[in-house]
């Protein structure tokens, strides 16, 4: 019997659509549902308690009526402060979405990282934790902008960032001390993959930049090994925990990320 049951992708915002796309180009077949929670965004500026009591409660909410076979936290801030209070919460496999320090550190050769990500992000233990494991003998660099969510939510609307504005942005990382030697940022924050050519456009110098999508995309297909899905593509759907004049201007954009159906919470 095919299996309907969908993969869920949840996020403050679109940023979990640098997500969703390597996913979705692995597990073409797949139903997708991408869930933004459009009441709460954005998330970077919140309390660790605000988000540890809004996400597992709203998950609990979709799990109900979605019934998804795995969900993806994609969201760095969510995952780096919820993740284990959702996996304690629900009976429904999770993928979370950590900063890719780990893969920035295996080819970065100036051993001096970036980690660009949301105020709440980049002061998390969780990254304390990634960097010394996984970094160990690197610098990590970090800092946070709710500014650059803005500007890559923005984009999807067909804002274009402001060359002048995402060099500020980056000014956070390559001005502080060791920040020119800098060779690999980690876009911590999946809403920055939206706007990383124009990021790479401003920075200083040539760097690279690494962001969790390709992993995450990997883990999903591996956790659903020998799962049953339907025979043909199926039409994606999104979902706003509050519609606005504002969500209502993505829809194009997530038209193009196979979300046809526009659903509220
Ligand atoms: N996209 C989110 C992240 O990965 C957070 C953006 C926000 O709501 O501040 O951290």
């Amino acid at each position: 019997m095919t299996d309907n049951r969908p993969i869920l992708f949840f996020d403050s915002g679109m940023g979990g659509l640098s997500v969703l796309a390597p996913t979705a180009a692995l597990l073409p077949h797949a139903p997708l549902v991408y869930v933004a929670d459009s009441a709460g965004f954005p998330y970077g500026t919140r309390s660790e308690g605000e988000i540890a009591a809004r996400v597992p409660a709203l998950l609990g909410r979709l799990a109900e009526r979605y019934d998804p076979r795995l969900i993806v936290i994609a969201c760095n801030t969510a995952s780096t402060i919820a993740l284990q209070h959702v996996r304690a919460a629900l009976d429904v496999p999770i993928v979370g979405t950590v900063p890719a320090i780990k893969p920035a550190a295996e080819i970065s050769r100036s051993r001096v990282i970036g980690v660009l990500g949301t105020e709440a992000t980049v002061r998390q233990p969780y990254v304390d934790d990634l960097a010394a494991r996984f970094a160990g003998d690197c610098i990590v660099l970090r800092h946070g902008s709710a500014e650059l969510v803005e500007i890559a939510e923005a984009s999807l609307e067909g804002v274009a960032p402001v060359p002048e504005r995402m060099r500020a942005v980056l000014a956070g990382l390559f001005d502080q001390p060791g920040g020119e030697r800098i060779d690999v940022i980690v876009n911590a924050c999946t809403h920055f993959p939206l706007v990383e050519a124009e990021l790479a456009a401003a920075a200083p110098h040539p760097v690279r930049f690494v962001d969790g999508g390709p992993g995450i995309a990997r883990r999903v297909a591996y956790l659903t090994e020998g799962q049953q899905w339907p025979a043909a593509p199926v039409p994606g759907k999104a979902v706003f925990t509050a519609r606005s004049a504002r969500t209502d201007a993505l829809v194009p954009a997530l038209a193009r990320y196979g979300l046809a159906g526009i659903e509220s919470l």
